[in-house]
């Protein structure tokens, strides 16, 4: 059967122009601590076994499943803050490097911390300033003790950041009041010696430097009733546990402690090698980031890649605004589209630098549904954007994975995760090793880097069931029988705008 696909720009109105109807956006309410809500997911995984640790066997079964949330609002851990305790849901973004929680009454947010309700809370009459394209937020510094409920066991002081004004941070349709940075202290604001939050844990309850992140809203819808209740996924803090993978780790160096940033040395869409220098991968950088939510990618080389998915799929006819984002593709219910589109690799550097190895997407973790866009349609957007400042690995593709970020050995680790499975398929793949000697030993471009503390950080977070979504987008499936309009920010990055 062959399926006829066109589009249809909102301003484009054609034949069916009649038919033509806007939906309204429907914004999705989340409940209170989600303690009622059943990661889908959970269920489908296997046992679950112990891991080792060189200081003996530790069980992280206590943190299996300690995140809730989704690919376009990120991954929040519950996280106890001062005496008495205050419960907050934080986000949990490996690309910064502060603890901050809203210490202020917010519209979008249901709770804040109340620093002169914690006996041990002491400020440190210092104040920061965190800017964004879109807003700001700004706080004061200080220190409180914290314990993690469903992490190690153990009470830590850190440094918390009270957010006490702020501008288009917390979003419609959150559920988190904070944010963790788990990236490293060179990242940290005001300067790097305010120490981030998993230095200091691993000072104070001596846990091996070593997090893992598994995310596991593969194939979930994003907009839509399978919100109310949120994917999980889990933060194990001090080290791997073997029930969140298959097969083997491959690691990659982290090339430079800031981000986690590591080396990119070759694309392949299908079967097709991008061919580009190797230094466009990494201009200016390339890093695994949880907060961010799409797989970015440097301009020339998103050009490159959208042009091999034309060249390799029956897509080519798609209108430009699917690729940039602005505009969805919709199919007729049942039809899945995934088949249409080729599988992407990227090659990282392997622990033997005259290697590499390579972690696949299949299309079903960048070709993302939307739900309830339209009536009779599943409506899906292109999970891949343009990025001026680095390729960054975000939700997009670490959902396709368990990610170990080995601190210790100043390396990330890539297995394929239990929960990357969509209707009993894998839906990401890790292959290796392969020989890198026809690649340069060194991908990383070498002009000047931004000093840190120059860059304008910037946390507008997507809220795709938000309020300020305006509609942008029309796509048609078969005869204009069904037409349905909704809206999309043109960025879904999670943390988008992000001047680094
Ligand atoms: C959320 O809470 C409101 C009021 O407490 C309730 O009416 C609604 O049904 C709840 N929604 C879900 C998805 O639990
Ligand atoms: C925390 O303590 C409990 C009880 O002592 C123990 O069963 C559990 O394994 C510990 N968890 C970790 C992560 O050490
Ligand atoms: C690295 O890999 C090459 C093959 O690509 C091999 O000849 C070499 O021995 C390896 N080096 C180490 C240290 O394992």
């Amino acid at each position: 059967m062959k399926f006829l696909i066109s589009f249809l720009l909102l301003a484009e109105f054609g034949l069916c122009r009649s038919e033509n109807l806007l939906l309204p956006l429907k914004i999705s309410t989340f409940n209170g601590s989600g303690e009622g809500l059943i990661d889908k997911r959970s269920s489908r995984q296997g046992g679950i076994s112990l891991a080792s640790q060189s200081a003996g066997t530790v069980s992280f079964y206590s943190m299996l499943n300690n995140l809730k949330g989704d690919v376009g609002r990120g991954y929040y851990l519950e996280v106890d803050i001062g005496t008495p305790v205050q419960k907050m849901n934080i986000l949990v973004d490996t690309g910064s490097s502060n603890f901050a929680v809203a210490g202020a009454a917010n519209s979008n947010i249901k709770t804040y911390f109340k620093p002169k309700f914690s006996s041990t809370y002491k400020s440190s009459d210092q104040f920061v300033l965190v800017r964004y394209t879109q807003g700001s937020w700004e706080g004061e510094l200080g220190t409180d003790v914290v314990a993690i409920p469903k992490g190690p066991n153990g009470t830590v002081t850190i440094n918390i950041a009270t957010i006490l004004q702020s501008e288009d941070f917390f979003l419609p349709g959150i559920n988190w009041q904070g944010i963790l940075g788990l990236a490293y202290s060179m990242l940290a604001k005001p300067s790097s010696s305010v120490e981030p939050f998993f230095d200091s844990l691993v000072k104070q309850i001596k846990i091996p430097n070593v997090f893992s992140l598994q995310m596991c809203g593969a194939g979930l819808s994003l907009i839509g009733e399978e919100q109310a209740s949120p994917a999980g996924g889990s933060l194990v803090m001090g080290g791997i546990e073997s029930s969140l993978y298959k097969g083997d780790i491959w690691y990659t160096p982290i090339k430079r402690e800031w981000y986690y940033q590591i080396e990119v040395l070759k694309l392949e869409v299908g079967e097709l090698n991008l061919n580009l220098d190797c230094t466009e991968y990494n201009s200016d950088k390339a890093i695994v980031d949880s907060g961010t939510t799409l797989l970015r990618l440097p301009i020339n080389v998103f050009d490159a890649v959208v042009a091999a998915i034309k060249q390799t799929s029956k897509v080519a006819e798609f209108a430009d605004g699917f690729w940039s984002g602005s505009q969805l593709a919709c199919w007729m219910q049942g039809t899945t589209p995934w088949s249409y589109f080729p599988k992407i690799s990227i090659y990282l550097r392997g622990e033997n630098s005259t290697q590499s190895f390579r972690i696949t997407i299949l299309p079903q973790l960048y070709i993302q549904p939307m739900a309830d866009v339209g009536v009779q349609l599943e409506c899906y957007r292109f999970g891949i954007s343009s990025s001026t400042n680095g390729l960054v690995l975000g939700a997009t593709v670490m959902e396709g994975f368990y990610v170990v970020f080995d601190r210790e050995q100043k390396r990330v680790g890539f297995s394929i995760s239990s929960c990357a499975v969509i209707d009993g398929s894998p839906v990401s793949e890790i292959a290796g090793p392969f020989s890198a000697a026809d690649i340069s030993s060194n991908c990383i471009s070498k002009r000047p880097r931004t000093q840190p503390a120059l860059w304008i950080i910037s946390y507008a977070l997507i809220a795709l069931s938000g309020i300020t979504l305006l509609v942008s987008v029309i796509l048609l499936i078969f005869p204009c029988s069904h037409r349905n309009g909704n809206g999309l920010t043109d960025d879904s990055s999670l943390i988008r705008h992000r001047w680094k």
